[in-house]
């Protein structure tokens, strides 16, 4: 077993995530989470903001198998929706279906959907549907279709080491995408295995979206793409206003700066809340350096 398939499955782990909301930020997390609370989030996208860099914002949590918590969820992100508004501040939210109940019963779950993003819509706010595993792949796009006949200020992620993303891609190019290579452990009868495949579809997509789709989302931390896109938008006259580029909260925060300095759109993703674990292993997974964040804590105590 690798060390990323140690961390994936750490990070499906229910026991050890509801340890870890007991003791609050720990092992490195407050580096790559923004705060535990409401309050703490605003303050983070407002230095962000001063900084010329917009976000987008998820309430962490994992693990709803039941309706209190998904309603408790709904509230959270109602909550983020209306301090957006009232504090004026360029943000979005960012959500994964299953927080609200996906895997509950899914009636519930576009129902509270349907509320965040109506309540969202009435502010002008995007909301993003994040993507989670290939198991929530097909109703995620549901709910998603489901709520476009009805609003306009909803997207989702397109995960370039599935084998259909090209197709979804397609089918949705009329929607607002966020891009990505994908962090969940996927079998290989459904996505690529290797870093090669995934990084070359990677920028087809991107590519492809670009070209032909919507606004679209860049998000990486991976220079090489980066500077790939640099040049494929300027040999295509693609214009700043139709793509931004992403990364999370607490990398590689000096590029961040410096994309936006070089006057290109930016967001930065910022989860905050109590529920930081899985999201916590699923950044160890991906870059075993990132491990370092453990061991310098373990380390100064
Ligand atoms: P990758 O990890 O492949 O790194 C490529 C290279 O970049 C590395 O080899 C290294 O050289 C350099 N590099 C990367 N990180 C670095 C760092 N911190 N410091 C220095 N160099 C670094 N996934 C998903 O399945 N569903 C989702 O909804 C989302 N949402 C999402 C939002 C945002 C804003 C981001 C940035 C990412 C996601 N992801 C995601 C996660 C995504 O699928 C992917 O797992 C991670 O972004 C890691 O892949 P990268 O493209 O960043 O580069």
């Amino acid at each position: 077993m690798s060390l990323k398939d140690v961390f994936l499955y750490l990070s499906e782990n229910e026991v050890l995530n509801s340890a870890a909301q007991k003791y609050g930020l720990q092992l490195g997390a407050q580096s790559v989470v923004a705060g535990t609370n409401i309050d703490e989030v605003m303050e983070s996208i407002k230095a962000l903001n001063a900084q010329g860099i917009s976000c987008t914002v998820d309430n962490l949590g994992e693990f709803v198998y039941d309706k209190e918590h998904a309603l408790q969820a709904k509230d959270n992100i109602l909550q983020v929706i209306e301090r957006i508004h009232t504090e004026g501040v360029d943000a979005h939210i960012s959500l994964k279906p299953s927080q609200l109940g996906q895997d509950i019963d899914e009636a519930f779950c576009y129902d509270n959907l349907y509320d965040i993003v109506k309540a969202a819509h009435a502010h002008g706010i995007f909301v993003n549907f994040d993507m989670e595993n290939y198991a929530r792949l097909h109703s995620s796009f549901t709910f998603m279709e489901r709520l476009l006949e009805q609003f306009d200020n909803v997207g989702t992620v397109i995960q370039a080491y599935f084998f259909e993303a090209m197709d979804n891609l397609e089918k949705y190019k009329d929607v607002r995408l966020r891009i990505v290579k994908g962090a969940y452990k996927e079998s290989a009868d459904v996505a690529y295995q290797s870093k090669l495949d995934i990084d070359q579809n990677y920028v087809k997509l991107i590519e492809y979206h670009l070209l032909h789709g919507k606004f679209t989302s860049i998000a990486t931390h991976d220079h090489n793409v980066i500077e790939h896109v640099k040049q494929f938008v300027a040999q295509h006259d693609i214009p700043k206003d139709q793509f931004e580029f992403q990364m999370l909260y607490g990398f590689r925060k000096e590029m961040q700066l410096q994309l936006a300095a070089e006057g290109y759109n930016f967001c930065t993703y910022l989860p905050f809340g109590n529920d930081w674990y899985g999201y916590f292993m699923r950044r160890l997974a991906e870059r075993p350096q990132n491990v370092a964040l453990v061991t310098n804590e373990l380390l100064t105590k």
